[in-house]
């Protein structure tokens, strides 16, 4: 049986690693995980490892030409949302451009690219947002998120676009914090947390989300696709629920508004996805919030991701 080669990009970060250690299981693919300096996951059999910093052009040709991958999954991207806002360069270069690069790349080599995508493309007035609904983005990396769609869709003939919302997880190395890790260490440590209580969202579990981008590319499944924890909640309440479960001091937590905050980067209020599309065509079936931090909370323990 030939293998199907599959090329991840951003392969150190949150859901880099995740599509990592599920494909790394199938004898059906051959893996090519890619990064940006040395491969920061633990377990480094099963699969080949090449530096990539996806801004490179000729790296990016270079690498698709030779390998020649059937299917490219784009998990590279400038993330921080009010640093994309303050270093707009460097956001359009990652973002936007890069992708350029790709989806260029991939198209030659006729690959089925899945580019990530946010919510954030949408203003927050309507929310939730099925694939249909009119984006309307914010701020600077809503912007760069969007136009890396268009570039995509533009250039290429098998694409697809997952759109997601907060993620959370454990990772190797973990370079960046999310909303349950950053939550339990201040309670943990007995600080108090400003929470936001008027922005609604639908948080996405790391696992199901690789497990969603993954089975786009089993079933070539192209168009654009929400791929969001099955649930809206408010930030505040996400927070609570995170207290709950670890039985931590709530009187820590501050609700606060959005208007409050004064953040470089607008955020849009009510978000959250329609899933349905996603649930027809290839069965994703997300764990909610609580099941998942509890799955995140068992990792933990037994210090396997
Ligand atoms: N996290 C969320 O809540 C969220 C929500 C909606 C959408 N998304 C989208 O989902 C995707 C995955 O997000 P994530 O949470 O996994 O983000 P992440 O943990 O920040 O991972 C992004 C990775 O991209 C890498 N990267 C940055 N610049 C690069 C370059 N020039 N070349 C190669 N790699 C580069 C980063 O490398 P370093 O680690 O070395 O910096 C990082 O490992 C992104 O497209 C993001 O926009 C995320």
């Amino acid at each position: 049986m030939d293998k199907v080669k599959v090329l991840v990009t951003g392969s150190n970060g949150l859901l880099g690693q995740k599509i990592v250690y599920q494909l790394v299981k199938r004898k059906d693919i051959e893996l090519i995980a890619t990064a940006k300096g040395p491969n920061r996951l633990l377990k480094k059999l099963g699969y080949q490892y090449l530096e990539l910093d996806i801004t490179n052009k000729i790296e990016v040709y270079h690498i698709f030409n030779t390998l020649q991958p059937h299917a490219v999954i784009n998990c590279a991207a400038m993330t921080n949302v009010d640093a994309c806002e303050l270093n707009q360069e460097d956001c359009w270069n990652i973002n936007v451009k890069a992708v350029e690069y790709i989806a260029t790349a991939s198209e030659s080599i006729k690959a089925h690219l899945v580019q990530l995508s946010t919510d954030f493309i949408f203003d927050g007035n309507s929310g939730p947002y099925s694939e249909e609904d009119s984006p309307n983005p914010l701020h600077f990396y809503a912007k760069s998120k969007l136009e890396s769609e268009r570039i995509v869709q533009k250039t290429m003939t098998k694409w697809s676009i997952a759109r997601t919302i907060i993620i959370y997880g454990i990772t190797d190395n973990m370079s960046r914090s999310n909303l349950v890790l950053w939550a339990k260490k201040e309670m943990d440590n007995g600080n108090c947390i400003n929470v936001i209580n008027d922005q609604f969202r639908s948080p996405t579990f790391a696992e199901d989300l690789a497990k969603g981008c993954i089975s786009i590319v089993d079933h070539s499944a192209f168009g654009v696709y929400h791929l969001s924890g099955p649930k809206t909640y408010s930030i505040l309440e996400l927070v609570n629920i995170v207290a709950d479960f670890y039985k931590l001091d709530k009187s820590l937590i501050n609700p606060i508004s959005t208007a409050s905050l004064n953040q470089p980067a607008k955020r849009p209020l009510v978000t959250g996805f329609i899933i349905d599309k996603a649930i027809k065509d290839f069965g994703y079936n997300p764990v909610d919030f609580l099941e998942g931090i509890s799955i995140m909370d068992q990792q933990i323990k037994n210090n396997e991701i």
